[in-house]
């Protein structure tokens, strides 16, 4: 039986999120119906409220969440009703080019769910935002995106793998492949960049470098694991780099800001055949000019990370065992719980960049 229950829609253009009321069908073949149980506020859910899904409103937000399987619909085997699930985004298919050749994190396969959300006073229909829309008291999602982890570990703290500390982490321990005694930079401290701290300290780098322009961030990255910390205002963030590491640069760097100064201060802060990683999105019209020689001279490896790279069967169990096991620190990623009807505060405080993530508990 389809069922009412509060969600989260962004109605129009710039306009405060609301809550109403929603439709959730039964689950069809290969989707699950979850009870979510905590959901992160995301930049992603900010950008989709100003401008859209292709600029088509309304639609549900939230898509950093955790909760319990309460219905699965035919041919699902992976999870069953009882289950506690990380939600992801991204759901591998297993057949397409880039998952056959052990590149899921490009799989480019939506597994979304099939049938759609309603708006109960209207009947129009809701996408959701990352195929999710876990701003909700339930959700339909199809099973592939459910990836069972402990219990053990609170909704709140799990569902922050459904996304931006799951990019930065990976960025560090996935795409960067930290190791035991490198020298790791990360540029820009929010939440990726503070995740990729705790990331690389996790792999056993032995000197994090901040960097960031405001010293309240670089604060809490000292607090998460980060040895140094420098304030790129006034201070050149290439030349702080070198010094730490003894003339040489960082042996991986990770630019989590997504400006053409901040690309550009991560290619030259890395030692010779380092590598950076670039977890910051640039908007369309950036550009960067490198001289060829350079690029060529100092060896190693640019590379882009996606969703950190991550595969969340993988993954999504790994890291909650490790924060089980007290070696990973994630609960520092829960700035502040909320209610439901708060997220548009939520993204206020965001915006203002006052918390690392307001998580909504249902
Ligand atoms: N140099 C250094 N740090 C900077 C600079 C700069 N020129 N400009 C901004 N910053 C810092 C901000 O002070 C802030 O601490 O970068 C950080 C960005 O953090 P958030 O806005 O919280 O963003 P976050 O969620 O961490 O995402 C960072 O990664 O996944 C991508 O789309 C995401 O591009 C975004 C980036
Ligand atoms: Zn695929
Ligand atoms: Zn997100």
């Amino acid at each position: 039986m389809a069922q009412e229950v509060r969600g989260v829609i962004a109605p129009g253009k710039n306009e405060p999120v609301r809550v109403e009321t929603i439709v959730i069908p039964d689950p069809g073949p290969g989707e699950a119906v979850v009870q979510v149980q905590a959901c992160g506020v995301c930049h992603t859910d900010l950008h989709y409220k100003q401008g859209g899904i292709n600029d088509e409103f309304p639609f549900l937000l939230g898509h950093e969440a955790a909760g319990i399987v309460e219905a699965v619909g035919e041919g699902v085997s992976d999870v069953a009703p009882g289950d506690f699930v990380v939600l992801n985004w991204r759901a591998v298919c297993g057949s397409c080019r880039a998952c056959r050749r052990g590149r899921p994190w490009y799989c480019f396969a939506t597994h979304n769910a099939g049938q759609k959300m309603t708006l109960a006073a209207t009947g129009q229909e809701l996408s959701p935002a990352l195929g999710i829309g876990a701003f909700a008291e339930k959700t339909l999602v199809a099973a592939g995106q459910c990836t069972k982890v402990d219990p053990a570990a609170s909704p709140a703290v799990a569902g922050l793998l459904g996304c931006g500390v799951m990019a930065g982490i990976g960025a560090a321990i996935n795409t960067g492949n930290v190791g035991r005694g490198d020298s790791v930079a990360v540029i820009g401290c929010g939440g990726v960049g503070d995740a990729a701290i705790v990331g690389s300290r996790l792999a056993g780098a032995s000197l994090i470098i901040a960097v960031d322009i405001d010293d309240a961030k670089l604060n809490t990255a000292k607090r998460l694991g980060a040895s140094h910390a420098v304030n790129s205002t006034h201070t050149d963030p290439v030349a702080a780099i070198r010094e730490l590491t003894g003339g040489f640069g960082a042996d991986v760097v990770i630019e989590a800001v997504g400006r053409p100064e901040t690309y550009e201060q991560a290619f030259y802060a890395r030692d010779l055949a380092g590598t950076v990683v670039l977890v910051g999105v640039p908007t369309p019209e950036m550009k960067l000019e490198l001289p060829l020689l350079d690029v060529f001279g100092r060896g190693g490896a640019l590379k882009s990370s996606w969703y950190g790279d991550c595969l969340p069967s993988r993954d999504f169990p790994m890291l909650i065992d490790l924060y089980l096991q007290g070696r990973l620190d994630l609960k520092s990623f829960v700035t502040e719980t909320i209610a439901l009807d708060e997220v548009e505060q939520g993204f206020e405080r965001m915006h203002r960049g006052d918390v690392l993530r307001s998580v909504v508990l249902f």
